[in-house]
């Protein structure tokens, strides 16, 4: 038998990675799920536990870790790689090339511009729109999107 983590949400990274976490080693395996109507490449990767939801579209190249979410009618184009226990919120867009550090949050209606690399555990806010890279720690908001004192 396998399990999905039903814990998604902003700021649900690191719930989620220590419940996939205490499941693994509890001998459980995470269940890769995708919705009917979601499009995966062939050569696209799924990691383990990885929820591909309802209109999302993952193209060719793309890698996606272990428990990570792309919600509903999320973009993640070409060569793309997203880190474990990333959630990419829905409707957001990440253009070719894009890196997503471990445990970072993409917003609702987000979108990261090509070749942009972003760290771990940042938090990029819904409808943000991302054009550099960005190290992190630390919260993005705003289009262009610009680092906030306020929830670092
Ligand atoms: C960015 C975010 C994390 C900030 O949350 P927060 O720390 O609780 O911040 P607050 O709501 O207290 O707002 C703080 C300030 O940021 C602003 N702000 C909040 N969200 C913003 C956003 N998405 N873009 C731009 N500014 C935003 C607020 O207007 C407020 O500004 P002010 O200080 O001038 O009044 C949150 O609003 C967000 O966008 N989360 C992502 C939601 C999401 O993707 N959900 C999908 C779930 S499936």
């Amino acid at each position: 038998m396998q399990l999905a983590v039903g814990i998604g949400g902003a700021r649900g990274e690191s719930l989620r990675r220590m419940i996939h976490e205490r499941l693994k080693s509890a001998g459980w395996t995470l269940a890769t799920v995708r919705h009917p109507s979601s499009i995966v490449s062939p050569s696209a990767w799924l990691g383990e536990g990885v929820q591909v939801m309802a209109g999302a579209i993952v193209q060719p190249g793309a890698r996606i870790g272990d428990g990570a979410i792309v919600n509903t009618a999320a973009v993640i184009e070409h060569d793309c790689n997203v880190g474990a226990f990333v959630h990419v919120a829905p409707r957001a867009l990440l253009c070719g090339d894009v890196r997503i550090g471990a445990g970072s949050h993409v917003g609702a209606g987000a979108v990261v511009r090509q070749a942009v690399t972003i760290g771990e555990g940042v938090v990029i806010a819904a409808g943000a729109v991302v054009v550099r890279d960005f190290s992190g720690p630390g919260t993005l908001a705003g289009v262009p999107a610009l680092a906030r004192d306020r929830t670092q």
